[in-house]
């Protein structure tokens, strides 16, 4: 079954979350500090009429990433060509692309950090010299081609930042990593998308759906669309509170946004009396994937301080035990 907090997006998502997408900056709420630095950066760009340095944006899925990479597009006038890592399997597939570029395009490459070793080769040099080599034929008749590439703007994405190369990382010239959102920043983009939905929600509705949204927009706008089938089954006009608050219990998402998921993990690591626990031993015992474990479930638990990450381990915190309505351990020192 499919978590309804679960971040990554379900595969039938894709176009509901176009019609929602913000396409102008100003309805891109919060990540302050990031557009904070974007704003100044692209204005100093487009003063001297040159294309943006290349940037990064990591971070946990569904926090938009996507969306405002394709902002940066559209308040820099520029076209962009949006691809995924898996769908450049061979350096030549690269080629192909950069070659197509012109002078000032975005090239938006999602799931950056799963690109081979031999495309990122070609990466590097058309990112710091705009030029690169292509090997056309095979064997001794072998020959290197040097192309020149116009000056275009790479704009990387990864929810797997440990993930990527250090000589990829370099060649940016930006690098932000994408927080989590405040229930406040959280109602605001619920309230915006009903809007574009055509149905009124009150503000204490919003405020319910976000602080149960776990600090992510794909989230509250998923959560939202529920809660709207319920209003709408029950012929109300508006979105209210007690329809809200009915409709997410009925859902099974309780008051902090955990699912049976993350109850699930949250108890294996109280189950440890206070020791903590290794990434495999959790995969394990959950019967779910390292990867899924790191980046999916854990990053919202440990902003939120529900878990913490030790040489040794994960371990349970106070706060753990405190949404558990469990006692915490007597410990050596009793850290907890
Ligand atoms: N700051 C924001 N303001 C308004 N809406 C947002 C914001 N960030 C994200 N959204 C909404 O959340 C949805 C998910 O965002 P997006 O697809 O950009 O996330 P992502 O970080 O690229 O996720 P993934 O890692 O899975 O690719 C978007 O469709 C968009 O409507
Ligand atoms: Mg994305």
């Amino acid at each position: 079954m499919q978590r309804l907090v679960e971040i990554e997006k379900f595969e039938d998502e894709e176009t509901n979350e176009i019609t929602l997408r913000p396409d102008a900056w100003n309805e891109y709420i919060g990540q302050k500090q990031i557009k904070k630095n974007l704003g100044v950066f692209i204005e100093a760009s487009k003063k001297r009429q040159e294309a943006l340095d290349h940037v990064l944006f990591y971070g946990p899925p569904g926090l938009g990433k996507t969306t405002l990479a394709l902002i940066i597009a559209n308040e820099m006038n520029a076209n962009i060509k949006v691809t995924a890592a898996p769908m450049i399997e061979k350096s030549g597939d690269l080629a192909a692309i950069l070659t197509n570029l012109e002078v000032g395009d975005i090239l938006f490459i999602d799931e950056i950090h799963r690109l081979s070793p031999a495309v990122e080769e070609i990466l590097y040099s058309s990112m710091e010299d705009f030029r690169i080599d292509i090997i056309i034929g095979s064997g001794p008749a072998a020959q290197t081609v040097k192309i020149d590439l116009p000056r275009f703007t790479l704009i990387g994405a990864t929810t797997r930042a440990g993930m990527l190369s250090n000589p990829l990382r370099d060649r940016f010239g930006m690098n932000f990593r994408m927080q989590f959102y405040s229930p406040e920043e959280l109602a605001k983009i619920i309230s915006q998308a009903s809007n574009k939905l055509d149905k009124e929600i009150v503000p204490e509705a919003c405020i319910e759906i976000a602080k149960r949204s776990r600090g992510t927009p794909r989230i509250a706008l998923r959560l939202l669309r529920r809660v709207r089938d319920f209003a709408d089954v029950a012929n109300e006009l508006d979105i209210q509170y007690s329809r809200t608050k009915y409709a997410l219990n009925e859902l099974g998402i309780n008051s902090f946004g955990f699912d049976e998921m993350d109850i699930r993990l949250l108890n294996l690591l109280v189950s440890a009396k206070g020791k903590a626990m290794g990434l495999s031993t959790i995969a394990a015992a959950l019967s779910e994937d390292e990867g899924t474990i790191e980046y999916v479930l854990e990053p919202y638990l440990i902003a939120n301080g529900y878990l913490e990450r030790t040489a040794k381990g994960r371990k349970a915190t106070r706060s753990t035990y405190e949404i558990l309505n469990i006692t915490p351990p007597i410990t050596e020192g009793n850290l907890l």
